[in-house]
C-alpha cells in the first residue's frame, strides 16, 4: 500500500462519517436506489454477481458534492434493492490514475474480480486536455475477496492505442466470449468523431486492437461507456454519445449490430435508451440465471438542471432501478424493473380516473390505459399521452419540484396500452408498453406522500415496503 492510499483509506471514511447523518436525514433520500453515502455519484462500474452477492461500484466523489476526483464507491446486495455500503474499492493513488479512477467493468473468474478501469491523468501545462495533456490509461485491479484490492497496474497508455485518436479513450468493458477476452473502449478521434475500439486478449493482460465500431456518417464527437452484449442471439452496442442531436445535452442508447463485431459488421439504427431527463452511462451484466441486468446513472452530465434539494444535504445523484433487458420481435430492447421489486408490493390502492389519490412516494403503479391519458404528480408534474400522434410527454409546471427540469417527450412505435411507474422518494421511472420506452427523472415532491391524479384511466398503485 502506498502512502497516498494509506491516507485516502482514512480520509474517505472520515468525510463519510462527518456527512452521513445529514445525508440520511434528507427527506428526498432514496429508499431502494443506489446513492452515495455522501458527496457525488455518477456512472455504475464493475457490476457483477459472486455467489449470492451482487456487487455494484460507482463513480464516487466523496470530497465534493459536485464531482471532484473520482474513486470507485462500492455497494453490495442480495436482492438488487437493498444495498449495503462497503469501503471504497479504488482510490486515485497511483501515477497512472491520480486524477481519477474513471469508469470500467468487472470480469469475474473463479471468484476473483478483475476490475478494468480508466486511469485519468492530467499533466500540468497549457493543454486543451482533449488532444494533449491527458492520459487515459487502461488499468487493472485484481481482488480475490471482492472487498480488497490485491494488485493494481496499468496495462495500456495512450501510446498503445491506434493512431488518429485524441487522448479521450476510456471506459473499458471487458467480457469473455468463445474462449477469449474482449474489451470495448469508447474513443474520440482527432476529427472529433465518436467510435468504439474492440480489443482482444488471451490472458486478460495483453490486449490487441482488432476492430473499430462506428457509423458511416459522424454521430457525435465522443462515445462514452460502451457495452457490448447479446440478447436472444442479437448483438447490441450500447453507448453514451456526446455531440448528437437529442432532447438532452448528451445521448444514450444502442445500435443493433449486423455481422461479426470482431471483424466485419455494420451498426443498425441508433435507439435512445431512455427519454427522460436523467439517464446516462448504463452498464449491464448477467447473473447465474442468464438474465441481463442493466443499471444506469439517473443523472446527466453538464445538464442545465440540477438537484439542489439533495445538494443541500451534501449528496447528489443515484442509479436507476436495476432493469432486465429483453428483445422484442422488432429487435428493440425492452427494459423492465427486476422482478425482485414485486415482492415488496403492499396492498394495492386504486387510483380512480379523475380522482386525486395520495400514495406513499415509494410506489409501483400499473395500468392499462385505453387511449389518451394523463397522470399528474402533486399538481406540479404531468405525464400526458396522446393517441393521435402516439406521443407521451413528461412536463414540470412547479419549479420547486423540478430542479430546473422542463419537458421531455417520446413518440412510441405502437399505441400506449401499458403503463408502469416506479416511484422512490425523489425519482420516477416510467415504463411504457412493457418497457418499449422509458422516461426516468429525478423530482422533488413536498413530502413522503405523492398525490396522483389519473385522467382517462384507473390504476393499481402498490405501496413499496422497502
Ligand atoms: C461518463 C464519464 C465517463 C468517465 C466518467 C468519469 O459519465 O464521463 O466517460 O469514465 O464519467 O467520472
Amino acid at each position: 500500500m502506498n502512502a497516498l492510499q494509506r491516507d485516502l483509506k482514512k480520509l474517505v471514511p472520515l468525510v463519510e462519517s462527518l456527512g452521513a447523518e445529514k445525508a440520511a436525514s434528507d427527506p428526498h433520500r432514496q429508499k431502494f436506489h443506489i446513492q452515495p453515502m455522501v458527496g457525488w455519484l455518477n456512472d455504475p462500474n464493475g457490476l457483477c454477481k459472486i455467489g449470492d452477492t451482487y456487487h455494484a461500484f460507482f463513480q464516487y466523489g466523496p470530497f465534493d458534492v459536485s464531482g471532484g476526483v473520482k474513486h470507485w464507491g462500492h455497494v453490495t446486495s442480495r436482492d438488487l434493492l437493498h444495498w449495503d455500503y462497503q469501503p471504497t474499492m479504488l482510490y486515485p493513488d497511483e501515477p497512472f490514475d491520480c486524477h481519477g479512477v474513471y469508469s470500467g467493468s468487472a470480469l469475474v473468474e473463479d471468484g476473483t474480480m478483475y476490475l478494468y478501469y480508466t486511469g485519468n491523468v492530467k499533466y500540468p501545462g497549457a493543454f486543451d486536455y482533449i488532444k494533449q495533456g491527458r492520459g487515459h490509461n487502461v488499468c487493472l485491479a485484481v481482488s480475490r475477496d471482492g472487498l480488497h484490492i490485491d494488485s493494481k497496474q496499468c496495462l495500456m497508455y495512450n501510446k498503445d492505442y491506434p493512431a488518429g485518436l485524441t487522448c479521450h479513450v476510456r471506459d473499458p468493458k471487458v467480457f469473455a466470449c468463445e474462449g477469449r477476452y474482449y474489451m470495448v473502449l469508447g474513443a474520440r478521434t482527432v476529427e472529433d468523431r465518436g467510435e468504439v475500439l474492440v480489443l482482444e486478449s488471451e490472458d486478460k493482460y495483453t490486449w490487441r486492437h482488432t476492430n473499430t465500431l462506428t457509423t458511416p456518417e459522424p454521430f457525435g464527437f465522443m462515445w462514452e461507456c460502451p457495452d457490448l452484449f447479446q440478447l436472444d442471439g442479437q448483438w447490441f452496442l450500447a453507448v453514451s454519445p456526446q455531440g448528437i442531436e437529442c432532447q438532452n445535452i448528451y445521448g444514450c442508447g444502442y445500435f443493433p449490430i449486423y455481422g461479426d463485431w470482431r471483424r466485419d459488421c455494420i451498426l443498425g439504427d441508433f435507439y435512445h435508451a431512455d427519454f427522460g431527463f436523467d439517464y446516462y452511462a448504463p452498464q449491464s451484466f448477467t447473473d447465474e440465471t442468464g438474465r441481463r441486468i442493466q443499471i444506469g446513472w439517473m443523472g446527466m452530465p453538464d445538464a442545465a438542471y440540477g438537484n439542489a434539494a439533495t445538494v443541500a444535504y451534501g449528496w447528489q445523484h443515484c442509479m436507476t432501478i436495476p432493469r432486465v433487458l429483453t428483445r422484442d420481435n422488432a429487435g428493440h430492447i425492452l427494459q423492465n424493473p427486476v422482478s425482485e421489486l414485486a415482492a415488496h408490493r403492499g396492498t394495492a390502492v386504486t387510483a380512480t380516473d379523475g380522482v386525486e389519490q395520495s400514495v406513499d412516494a415509494c410506489f409501483d403503479l400499473v395500468a392499462a390505459p385505453g387511449g389518451d391519458f394523463s397522470l399528474g404528480f402533486d399538481g406540479g408534474l404531468t405525464l400526458a399521452y396522446s393517441d393521435a400522434d402516439r406521443t407521451c410527454c413528461l412536463t414540470f409546471t412547479d419549479a420547486a419540484m423540478s430542479g430546473g427540469r422542463t419537458s421531455r417527450c417520446v413518440v412510441l412505435d405502437a399505441p400506449c396500452r401499458r403503463l408502469r411507474v416506479v416511484g422512490d422518494a425523489s425519482s420516477l421511472e416510467i415504463f411504457l408498453n412493457d418497457g418499449a420506452a422509458v422516461l426516468s427523472t429525478r423530482y422533488y415532491p413536498a413530502g413522503d406522500q405523492v398525490t396522483l391524479r389519473p385522467a382517462n384511466f384507473t390504476a393499481a398503485v402498490y405501496p413499496l415496503n422497502l
